[in-house]
């Protein structure tokens, strides 16, 4: 059986500390760090998550402010949106949610964002930053993976990490973090994806598997070492058996559980960590400006 990560509790252990950290600034006579979120269009998933990020705000004594333009309005008008952002010294954090319409192109749009306040670091400045080990701001999901491997106590120098799936805001940032001489890095990385033949092979040499596929229950017990730690990044909505809709991760629980070391639950697992980094790297965005 394996130890499961609850990833839950740890966002609430890192929620309680940007609180205090927030308390501490308002006690030195700073402003409340301020998050600015931009949603274009109407996506409803979109507008959910949205009004997740900026409640978590509210918990933790973080400003946020939501602003929504129409799923019409024009790369210029998204463009003038984030710069009004960027030259406005009560904003900490700009986030823009994504998808954004077809019609804007979310690079250009990304690349407006002031580095020092893209608190979701996927400004290529911070993606170089992070690449060469420098301070900036880690995307909140590869983030909030290395917080719970530091916070569960998984040692990852000298372990051979695979991490499956490549994309931008999740597999490469995360590959790239744990190959590093760092704390929860130092590992042996082998990134797969889809042109990768025999990846069976790979993940059952893993000591450490993470799966940020996108594909519901694809990483079965057949693919882990008895042993491993299993981080599931995934989330899938399916239809079950019973005709109910379910969350689900990229990670076969049912069968992996039984013979990993660790592994992390989907819903409750990395899900909730995203959201406390968001914070956490708000916070960092403010004080970082405040100096
Ligand atoms: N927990 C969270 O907070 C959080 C945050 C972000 C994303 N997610 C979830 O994490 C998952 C991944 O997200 P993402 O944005 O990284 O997805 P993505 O952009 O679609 O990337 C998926 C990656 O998986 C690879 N892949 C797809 N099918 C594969 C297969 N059969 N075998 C091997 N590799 C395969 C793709 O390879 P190619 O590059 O070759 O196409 C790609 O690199 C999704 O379920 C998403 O909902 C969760």
């Amino acid at each position: 059986m394996a130890h499961i990560i609850d990833g839950n509790a740890i966002a609430a252990e890192i929620r309680t500390e940007v609180a205090a950290a927030v308390q501490h600034r308002l006690e030195r006579g700073l402003p409340a760090p301020g998050l600015n979120l931009l949603l274009v269009g109407e996506d409803p998933a979109s507008e959910v998550y949205v009004r997740f990020k900026s409640k978590d705000c509210e918990k933790v004594g973080i400003r946020s402010t939501i602003v929504r333009l129409p799923a019409d309005a024009t790369q210029q008008q998204v463009i003038d949106q984030v710069q009004e952002w960027n030259a406005d010294s009560s904003v900490d954090g700009i986030l823009v949610q994504l998808p954004l319409p077809k019609h804007i192109n979310e690079h250009d749009v990304i690349n407006t964002i002031d580095p020092e306040k893209d608190v979701d670091g996927f400004h290529p400045v911070n993606a170089g930053k992070l690449l060469i080990g420098l301070d900036g701001f880690i995307p909140c999901t590869p983030l909030g993976v290395l917080e719970m491997l530091k916070r569960s106590n998984i040692e990852t120098s000298g372990k051979h990490a695979v991490v499956v799936g490549r994309s931008n805001i999740v597999g490469k940032p995360l590959a790239m973090l744990l190959a590093q001489k760092r704390p929860q890095g130092n590992a042996t990385v082998t990134i797969c994806h889809t042109g990768t033949r025999n990846m069976t092979e790979f993940t059952r040499s893993a000591d450490i598997v993470i799966a940020a596929v996108g594909r519901a229950q694809m990483i079965t017990a057949e693919h882990v070492k008895p042993g491993a730690v299993v981080i599931d990044v995934g989330i899938n909505r399916i239809t079950k058996a019973d005709g109910t809709n379910g969350l689900v991760g990229d990670v076969d629980f049912a069968s992996v559980e039984p013979i990993a070391q660790a592994i992390t639950p989907v819903p409750g697992g990395v899900g909730p960590m995203t959201r406390a980094m968001l914070l956490s790297n708000t916070m960092v965005a403010a004080e970082r400006r405040s100096r």
